[in-house]
């Protein structure tokens, strides 16, 4: 059985993030969709509740050869607990691509069993991250080409400001 393991901060889970599932589903028997901690990012949403939006967002798609998990901890010394070692990684532009190839060298320097794959965003969610959906939705600003509509409202209720920007 090959299963593999697609890590990020999912925050939120993304239009671009479910293509990346639903083409891994099919290539994997198990995909372990984990929402790790980024030192680097300041999230607005905690753990608990982007896995919560990953399985309302996977679930209405009708994915089933999928599991979640999520932890503040290494990557690489989790997949080796578990005997995973494949990691799924999407890749939207050349600009993705140095950050993503030092991760994948430094995943396998501590974990040398484990191998980073690649796929290619579909070319309709290029341009999409997290961060543009949060900060669209800071400025009230429509994000439901970007987003799945099951948790579409309550990413409102907690990223929309009502005006109270100004
Ligand atoms: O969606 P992101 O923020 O680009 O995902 C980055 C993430 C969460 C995959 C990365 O920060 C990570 O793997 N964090 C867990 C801690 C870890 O293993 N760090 C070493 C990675 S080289």
């Amino acid at each position: 059985m090959k299963t593999a393991i697609y890590p990020g901060s999912f925050d939120p889970v993304t239009l671009g993030h479910l293509d990346i599932i639903q083409r891994a589903c099919k290539v994997f028997d198990e995909l372990v969709v984990a929402v790790l901690v980024n030192p680097e990012k300041h999230t607005a949403f905690s753990i608990e509740e982007r896995l919560a939006f990953l399985k309302r967002a996977t679930a209405e798609i009708g994915i089933q050869n999928i599991s979640f998990v999520g932890f503040e901890g290494l990557l690489a010394d989790y997949a080796h607990r578990c005997g995973i070692h494949i990691i799924v990684k999407g890749l939207r532009a050349l600009s993705d691509f140095e950050y993503e190839f030092q991760m994948a060298l430094t995943n396998r320097k501590l974990n040398p069993d484990l191998e980073t794959m690649f796929f290619t965003t579909s070319a309709e969610n290029m341009y999409l991250s997290s961060s543009m959906v949060k900060q669209i939705a800071g400025f009230d600003g429509d994000i439901s080409n970007f987003v799945p509509e099951c948790i579409l409202s309550d990413l409102k209720k907690r990223l929309y400001t009502g005006g109270r920007l100004g």
